[in-house]
């Protein structure tokens, strides 16, 4: 992000701060709470924006050399995902041409052979099929033409993104829009390591998972022992691109930036995080040093259920500032400075992240969506401090075909 947003971001997190205001979109919605247990709607929604939507599958070091390959069985078509020996993404529906039974097992390796199981049929990572055992008993097999299906592949800019049809339009660039690919490239994000993924597997419809990332009027009281310490809540910018934002919020941090010049301000030290929704599923959280993406998947059976994948990566300077802490040479004080409210660290950081998301955040989707599954709760409401639930939720009414948000009239 340029410095002058950075600052022009900064002010306005300031000015609430200072006001006593948070983000004001002047209207309140309400919305029906079928959206979230009606089997039509999840059935549509599965349709539209998983099996028949581009995916954001990773970020470039899940692939960090040729030889380095990812599963992914999230969005209802089965993924190989390879980096071949040209250093090219590659993706491919991990199904064996044979009878289809999945060719690679684990989350993530590296190979540079896959074997089916079954009855060992073997594919490059550039998915050609180069053995058939028994071949004089099988009968005559052209390989040339079945290798595993390749589905359309593109790495942008450090980020990975599939489409789940062979045959599906990959255009990521019309799908972010120019000012955002450009704001995305500039963070480098194809520098950043891997360095774990949390599943989290609850009783909330996926859009609840998601709606938990779309306001800060709950920071101060439901994370009052965990995030609410770092960040002081009830400020929000947010910045529309089309059907994905940009969500900042303030740590309180910001306050030391008062005291120095506005070159010198960081949005890295001022806001708790920059986060990017992309829609329909991604949660994109840049920190220094740090990337989290969470990737929010419908359950393909249970309107009520869903799977978070929480994936955290970390730069190289992080990584090597965080080994001398470990051994001692630096202290957190002499990285951070003595006055920093970070936590000690980066680790320790991450995890109470994951766990303020597994056990406060999701725990509120599962109450909300046992409301909403006993059907006496038949509304909801979105207040004019959280404008960024009403962006996903008129985003989605708007591509699934449904009548917009209604207005609460005073
Ligand atoms: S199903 Fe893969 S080798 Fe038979
Ligand atoms: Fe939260």
């Amino acid at each position: 992000m340029n410095h002058e947003l950075e600052v022009s971001i900064l002010k306005e997190l300031m000015e609430q701060l200072d006001e006593g205001k948070n983000i004001d979109a002047g209207v309140q919605y309400k919305m029906p709470t079928t959206g979230y247990v009606c089997p039509q709607i999840a059935a549509k929604e599965r349709e539209l924006f998983f099996q028949n939507h581009t995916q954001l599958l990773g970020l470039s070091q899940d692939l960090p050399s040729p030889g380095s390959y990812i599963t992914n069985d999230d969005f209802g078509t089965p993924i190989l995902a390879t980096r071949d020996k040209n250093g090219d993404f590659r993706a491919f529906l991990n199904a064996c041409r044979h009878r289809g039974v999945r060719v690679a097992q684990e989350n993530r390796g590296r190979k540079t052979l896959f074997t089916c199981p079954f009855h060992h049929w073997g594919y490059s990572n550039a998915g050609d099929l180069i053995n058939v055992p028994d071949q004089e008993h099988f009968g005559v097999i052209d390989k040339s033409c079945n290798g595993l299906i390749e589905l359309p592949a593109v790495e942008r800019d450090g980020i990975l993104w599939v489409h789940p049809q062979p045959d599906g339009e990959l255009d990521v660039d019309g799908l972010l829009g120019k000012t955002l690919a450009d704001e995305l490239a500039a963070y480098d994000l194809g520098s950043l390591i891997y360095a774990g993924t949390k599943t989290i597997t609850k009783d909330l419809n996926w859009k609840l998972a998601n709606d938990t990332f779309g306001e800060t009027y709950h920071f101060g009281k439901l994370h009052k022992d965990t995030l609410g310490q770092l960040n002081y809540g009830n400020n929000l910018h947010l910045k529309e691109f089309g059907p994905h934002h940009r969500f900042v919020t303030a740590s309180k941090a910001i306050d030391r930036l008062k005291t120095q010049p506005e070159s010198e301000w960081d949005i890295g030290v001022g806001a708790g995080f920059v986060l990017y929704y992309l829609f329909p599923n991604i949660q994109l959280i840049v920190n220094p040093g740090t990337c989290t993406l969470v990737k929010i998947y419908p359950d393909p059976e249970r309107p009520g259920r869903s799977t978070s994948q929480i994936v955290v990566y970390f730069s190289q300077a992080a990584m090597d500032a965080q080994a001398d802490q470990d051994a001692g040479k630096v202290t957190p004080d002499m990285i951070y400075g003595a006055n920093e409210d970070r936590g000690p660290s980066l680790a320790a950081t991450m995890e109470i992240f994951n766990s303020t998301i597994e056990q406060e955040d999701y725990l509120m989707g599962e109450y909300q969506q046992k409301s909403a599954e006993n059907g006496l709760l038949t509304e909801i409401m979105f207040g004019r401090n959280e404008p960024a639930l009403h962006h996903f939720h008129t985003t989605f009414r708007d591509r699934l075909g449904q009548p917009p948000l209604e207005k609460i009239s005073a």
